[in-house]
């Protein structure tokens, strides 16, 4: 057949081969990639998604440093098993405002997208204290000491307006009540509607840790507590019309 000899002839000639191949996922790769460019908005927005609060924010830099997304994945898989297991399966939306973000791909332990509001905050304190005296089958390393670790949200406002840079939408209020904002969420009996106004009524104000003062761990369990949480899937329907 004509057609094959001639392919026969790309076949054989490696330089041919090359350019040919290369044209190929050139294409490919364009038509994958350019409508992006074009689409108004590659996420859909989804009702219940805001910015994560000062304490919160903090409490996601210590998940990062301390190295929690090497055993740890932020995304539920649209899988039935996934789904049975973790929860709803993750939306593009509920990490638009990670930078970075921690979809991650290693599970040493859970997937933890939806951990927030599964343990009490004591669960928590008891887990990182000493995970083996909750799960006595786990690897967990101990992180007891970032309840010793005070910290005083001296540079939250920076952290916020980097943030603010990078396209999360927090506004000049949010960024000038950045520290007020930080220490109200830990404190129960301090005046906190101002929060409450700037991040929404579902924010969680508490003394996360039980202990006095602010701490890393108060901040650390103040962003696991909200993870997954802030979209309600009892009432959220996929736009399916795009
Ligand atoms: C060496 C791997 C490893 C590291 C690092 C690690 N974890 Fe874990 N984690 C696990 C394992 C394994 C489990 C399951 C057993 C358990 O509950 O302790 C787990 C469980 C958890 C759970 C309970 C999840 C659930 O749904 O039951 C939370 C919350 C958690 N880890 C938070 C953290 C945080 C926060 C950090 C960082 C400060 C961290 N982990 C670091 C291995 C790790």
């Amino acid at each position: 057949m004509a057609i094959l000899d001639k392919h026969g002839v790309i076949e054989r000639n490696v330089t041919l081969l090359a350019i040919f191949a290369f044209l190929v996922v050139t294409i490919g790769g364009i038509v994958q990639i350019a409508p992006l460019f074009w689409l108004e908005n590659t996420i859909e927005d989804v009702e219940g998604m805001r910015p994560y609060t000062p304490l919160e924010l903090t409490g996601r830099d210590i998940y990062i440093r301390e190295g929690c997304y090497v055993c740890h994945s932020q995304m539920i898989r649209p899988m039935r098993d996934e789904v049975e297991r973790y929860g709803d399966y993750s939306l593009a939306a509920e990490s638009q405002y990670d930078h970075p973000f921690q979809w991650g791909s290693k599970r040493t332990g859970p997937d933890l997208a939806r951990v927030g509001g599964r343990y009490s905050d004591d669960w928590h304190v008891d887990h990182m204290r000493n995970p083996q005296s909750v799960v006595p089958e786990s690897v967990m390393p101990k992180y007891g000491f970032l309840e010793n670790k005070m910290i005083d949200g001296k540079y939250v406002e920076d952290l916020i307006s980097t943030h603010a840079f990078v396209g999360v939408p927090y506004t000049d209020e949010m960024i000038a009540s950045a520290q007020a904002d930080f220490k109200a969420q830990a404190d129960p009996d301090s005046d906190y509607d101002g929060l409450i106004e700037r991040y929404g009524e579902k924010v969680s104000v508490r003394n996360f840790d039980g202990a006095a003062g602010i701490s890393e761990a108060d901040a650390l369990i103040a962003y696991l507590q909200m993870l997954g949480t802030l979209v309600d899937f009892s009432t959220f329907t996929a736009d399916v019309s795009r």
